[in-house]
């Protein structure tokens, strides 16, 4: 994206993020849910943070449709307008990590390119990108908004896996299929494994 303001210098501030994660006994992290609408990604995003919270780790949550009605309620759902959303929420998700947080975002981000460009601006390692795999079928049987019933009937345009495209990620760090497992706390569980195996977070004693 152009950078419209001249004039502008950026200033590091004196605590680092290795500072604030010597204090917060964690790595700052993204963890970047994607999937279709009705996979899972906030409540099993919401899951891992209840159970982190009780740890002590600092967390955070962006969320697909709270974020929408701020931040981002200029945006709809048209090709630009997601990748626009994507970029905004890479921003505040790279804010977060510096501040030495574990945040985990939760848009269906459906476009390959746009989820690259999010892993490009965060430093190395940084970015966890987590599939959250479910059949298209399944999410529709589950509509839990009642949207895929509406799209099917023509009352949503552009509506993800109907009418609008799904780019599964090719390389994910890991996936999390919720029509094979349905139990949120497995799920969940299966996140934070991967976080402890890879030395984000410690492993509990
Ligand atoms: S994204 O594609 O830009 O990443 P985001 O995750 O922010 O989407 O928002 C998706 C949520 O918006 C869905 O879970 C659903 O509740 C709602 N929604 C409304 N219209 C659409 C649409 N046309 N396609 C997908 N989701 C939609």
């Amino acid at each position: 994206m152009e950078q419209k303001a001249t004039n502008i210098f950026w200033h590091d501030g004196d605590i680092t993020k290795a500072d604030r994660e010597r204090v917060h006994k964690h790595r700052g992290v993204c963890i970047w849910f994607t999937g279709l609408s009705g996979s899972g990604k906030s409540t099993i995003a919401n899951e891992v943070q209840n159970l982190l919270f009780e740890r002590g780790v600092h967390t955070y949550v962006l969320d697909g449709d709270n974020v929408r009605h701020g931040l981002n309620k200029d945006l709809g759902f048209s090709p630009e307008d997601r990748t626009e959303n994507i970029r905004r929420i890479g921003e505040v998700a790279k804010l977060f990590v510096d501040a030495g947080t574990v945040v985990m975002t939760a848009f269906i981000s459906p476009y390959r390119a746009d989820r690259d460009q999010v892993r490009e601006i965060m430093p190395e390692g940084d970015f966890v990108e987590v599939y959250v795999e479910c059949d298209l079928a399944v999410c529709e049987e589950r509509d839990p908004k009642g949207l895929y019933k509406k799209a099917r009937a023509g009352e949503i345009p552009e509506f993800t896996g109907i009418s609008a495209p799904y780019e599964a990620p090719e390389k994910p760090e890991l996936v999390v299929n919720t029509s094979e497992e349905t139990d949120v706390r497995k799920n969940a569980q299966k996140v934070i494994r991967f976080l402890e195996e890879k030395q984000y977070i410690p492993a509990q004693d």
